[in-house]
């Protein structure tokens, strides 16, 4: 499905950028391997809910979830199939996966000491999927208890919830740690993906939460609680739907945060006339939703440009850098005024953006801090749009469509040779820690992006650019292994030479 060979002249574009040699790194575009790091992660269950018991009504019976040698989890399921955490008991950190076996075509990994980022790390074999049939290897992480998983993290033991990972692992929401910390006495659990990342964590079930189960909420979106939420309060359960795309989302807390759609004219793109004619009506009413969700996330990244140009000029950054960044924030603009004349178009009346709430959203100048959202929107993020945007252009049938992919593709490209660009202006002169901060970060986002997204599309056509989960996690993948992962290797490596400030605009 995909054109190997214009990910590896994007993954060119970018060595270029830096001013490396393509030589200079190890890795092959005809690797062949299906995953990234992580591979085999992937996971695409949403709430673990299965049936409704409407609203808030609170948790209805309860059966200890017992693990799988026999041992209570401290989890307890509901009548309702909802979960919720008694007590924090310790997890197996096994990782049950086979491991590396030093033969595969693409290895991130060798052995399992090449796993250090956190603890409990294990180098798995992955035998690939139906798109991309070779085997790779890639670093995953388990985890034995909450400490282990840092502040304001928990410990979800294997086989709590289905999520297709066979490991206990860290989750980046705990707004509570067990039913104890909670006025309801029920510290839920939830399991989603909000399309960019698997978000799995604890919120304390509340009278006002808008829902309890996916069933509660409108086809297409689930019952789950997320760091920041666009529908509801942030910390309780809502109805949310996934919510990523191409290009650089503005990631609040590790949510992608959108203005939500309003009836308005003056974001339309006149020149956009899609064919909508020949089209059957349940693909029309997708594609308007899709290039909703996608406008929304195209119009936030204006404002994840705007915040990292004043972060930019926080830490020193050369002209030429500061420029780029104002360019991209109007091409950001523009790709926006596209996505809405598409949505428009397809649902046949007018959409653009509402106000965006900016409530909360974080300026922070510390050099770790930026160092880690530029790698996981931006180098991970904006290469893996650009890729996505490449492999949609050469896909779709309607020539209208086609143009608006290969301009994206075309400005996003721009966009990621930006993001690389930054990260060695940043790391330039960085000691080893910062370095091995970076590489960590690294091996944080590429695992997390290399799961499927859990989109539960009503309609799955290529040829108009709806791809189904499957897809665009293979297809992601492998802009991980063919373009992030060597780029990454490749300006991090211990050996590198030195950079000097003059190569800046190489
Ligand atoms: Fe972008
Ligand atoms: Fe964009």
């Amino acid at each position: 499905m995909h054109d190997r060979l214009a990910f590896l002249s994007l993954r060119l574009s970018i060595f270029a950028a830096l001013g490396l040699s393509a030589i200079a790194c190890g890795s092959t575009v005809d690797g062949g391997g299906e995953g990234g790091a992580g591979s085999g992660a992937s996971s695409s269950t949403s709430t673990s809910s299965s049936s409704s018991s409407g609203g808030s009504s609170g948790c209805v019976g309860g059966t200890p979830i017992l693990l799988a040698d026999g041992t209570d989890s401290g989890y307890i399921r509901c009548d309702d199939g909802t979960i919720h955490r008694a007590a924090a008991v310790a997890c197996d950190p096994t990782i049950q996966a086979a491991a590396c076996e030093g033969t595969e075509m693409y290895k991130d990994c060798t052995s399992d000491a090449d796993c250090t980022a956190k603890p409990h790390g294990k180098c798995i074999h992955h035998d690939g999927n139906f798109e991309v049939p070779g085997p790779s290897c890639g670093c995953v992480y388990s985890c034995a208890n909450d400490a282990e998983c840092g502040a304001d993290s928990v410990c979800v033991c294997q086989g709590v919830v289905e999520n297709d990972v066979s490991w206990s692992r860290c989750s980046a929401i705990a707004k509570c740690a067990t039913d104890a910390d909670c006025a309801s006495g029920e510290c839920g659990i939830t399991s989603f993906n909000d399309g960019c990342f698997q978000q799995i964590g604890l919120a304390c079930r509340a009278d006002t939460d808008t829902c309890r189960v996916d069933a509660d909420c409108m086809a297409g979106s689930s019952c789950a609680t997320l760091p920041y939420s666009t529908v509801g309060e942030a910390g309780t359960f809502n109805c949310e739907t996934q919510n990523c795309a191409i290009g650089r989302p503005l990631l609040v807390a590790g949510a992608a945060r959108t203005a939500p759609a309003s009836n308005r004219v003056d974001w339309i793109l006149a020149e956009i006339t899609p064919d909508t004619e020949t089209l059957d009506p349940a693909v029309r009413t997708a594609l308007a939703e899709a290039w909703t969700e996608i406008a929304a996330l195209e119009h936030a990244s204006v404002a994840s440009f705007a915040r990292f140009t004043l972060q930019l000029m926080a830490l020193g950054a050369p002209p030429e850098l500061l420029f780029a960044a104002q360019q991209a924030a109007a091409d950001e603009v523009e790709h926006a005024r596209v996505g809405y004349a598409l949505a428009s178009r397809y649902a046949d009346r007018p959409i653009g953006p509402s106000k965006l709430d900016l409530t909360g959203v974080p300026l922070d100048t510390d050099l770790r801090v930026v160092l880690g959202s530029l790698i996981e929107e931006a180098c991970v993020g904006e290469t893996i749009g650009a890729a996505e945007a490449l492999a949609l252009a050469g896909m779709v049938r309607d020539p209208v469509l086609g143009q608006v992919h290969a301009r994206i593709a075309e400005d996003e490209q721009r966009h990621a040779e930006l993001a690389w660009r930054t990260l060695r202006f940043l790391l330039a002169g960085a000691d080893e820690d910062t370095r091995r901060f970076a590489r960590a970060a690294f091996d944080r986002a590429i695992e997390a992006a290399s799961a499927d997204p859990s989109i539960r599309r009503a309609v799955v056509a290529e040829d108009v650019g709806l791809l189904s989960s499957k897809q665009l996690g293979a297809l992601r993948r492998q802009a991980l292994r063919d373009v992030v992962r060597p780029c990454a290797d490749a300006l991090l490596a211990p050996v590198a030479a030195p950079i000097v400030s003059a190569d800046l605009n190489a």
